[in-house]
């Protein structure tokens, strides 16, 4: 089967650059068209830059980085240097990417491939804020119909919320450009925290990391070490989140996880809990399925593709 096309939207963030790292190795079952920065987990300039940083260490130089909002819809912009440190991707000492920034907007890319390929081609991966991706769909309905899936990391339901009590961090920032996404009538996967919780690193699975013996193995444990002390603390779990990783493992083995194809709607008016995604997990309402809300995953195997494939770079 020839490999599935993708368009990565990211804000890194460490758990973004482990995402990234598993699909650039991944070019059998992905083509990567592109991948969009968006501000989220520090603001945009940092954004982009870290993207850049992270395809250079994955030697794919190949693959085109875009800059795109630098704002949510209507709100300020909320980020979490308090879980990534100050650059996104603190960590050991990274040095400048060289390779180049697309001029062109990352919107504009967006609605550009979607429009001028086949329908049902191209899926979308948004591991960050909903932005990029809510102003294509307002800018171009007309490319809504187009796209093949929306496999993205957000939102939450048992575990509610890790950036207010209610809220989960990519939905909260611009909880209006998820629910334009989210409401769109396009094909959704949804990776909330109630699934990347279970898939923690732990010691044994940093080291795995670190025996590949080269730059990639290196920094993927620096990075999985500096994210996991944040988790650690809150919820005194073993290790840390790799919520962004989930949305790429999704698309290369489905098997790995398991969910309900239900409703799910965001909250955008309440301030008590804004951007909560209230998820019918128990189908109490009429509401129609928009979504399929993922619970579970196998984290062994998780772990293992994970590992097997960034080994690779
Ligand atoms: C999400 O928020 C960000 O901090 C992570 O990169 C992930 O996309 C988890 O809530
Ligand atoms: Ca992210």
């Amino acid at each position: 089967m020839a490999p599935r096309k993708i368009i990565i939207d990211t804000d890194p963030g460490q758990d973004d650059a482990v995402a990234l790292l598993l699909a650039l190795a991944s070019p059998e079952d992905l083509d990567v068209l592109g991948i969009t920065a968006v501000a989220g987990n520090v603001p945009l300039p940092l954004t982009q830059r870290n993207t850049r940083i992270v395809c250079e260490l994955s030697g794919r130089t190949d693959v085109p980085v875009f800059a795109g909002c630098d704002a949510p819809l209507v709100r300020a912009l909320v980020t979490a240097e308090h879980v990534h440190g100050k650059t996104g991707l603190d960590g050991p000492p990274l040095a400048a990417p060289t390779i180049p920034l697309q001029e062109q907007h990352a919107v504009d890319f967006i609605v550009e491939t979607l429009r001028n390929g086949p329908e049902g081609t191209v899926t979308l991966c948004p591991l960050g804020p909903l932005t990029n991706i809510a102003t294509a769909f307002q800018k171009a309905p007309d490319i809504i119909p187009k796209v093949a899936e929306i496999v993205l990391m957000g939102g939450a339901y048992f575990e509610v919320g890790n950036i207010t009590p209610a809220a989960e961090f990519n939905i909260y920032v611009d909880p209006e450009a998820a629910d334009i996404v989210i409401s769109s009538g396009a094909p959704i996967v949804m990776l909330p925290l109630d699934v990347t919780h279970k898939a923690l690193t732990s010691k044994a699975r940093v080291d795995a990391f670190r025996a590949f013996g080269t730059p990639v193995g290196d920094m993927t444990a620096a990075w999985t070490d500096f994210f996991e002390r944040f988790d650690k603390e809150k919820y005194g779990a073993a290790g840390a989140p790799l919520h962004d990783p989930c949305v790429i493992a999704y698309l290369l083995d489905p098997t790995l996880f398991t969910g309900r194809h239900i409703n799910v709607a965001v909250e955008i008016t309440s301030e008590l809990t804004l951007g909560m995604t209230v998820a019918d997990w128990w189908r109490v309402t009429d509401r129609p399925p928009n979504a399929l809300f993922i619970g579970d995953v196998d984290d062994a195997g998780f772990f293992a593709l994970l590992t097997d494939r960034v080994a690779r770079l």
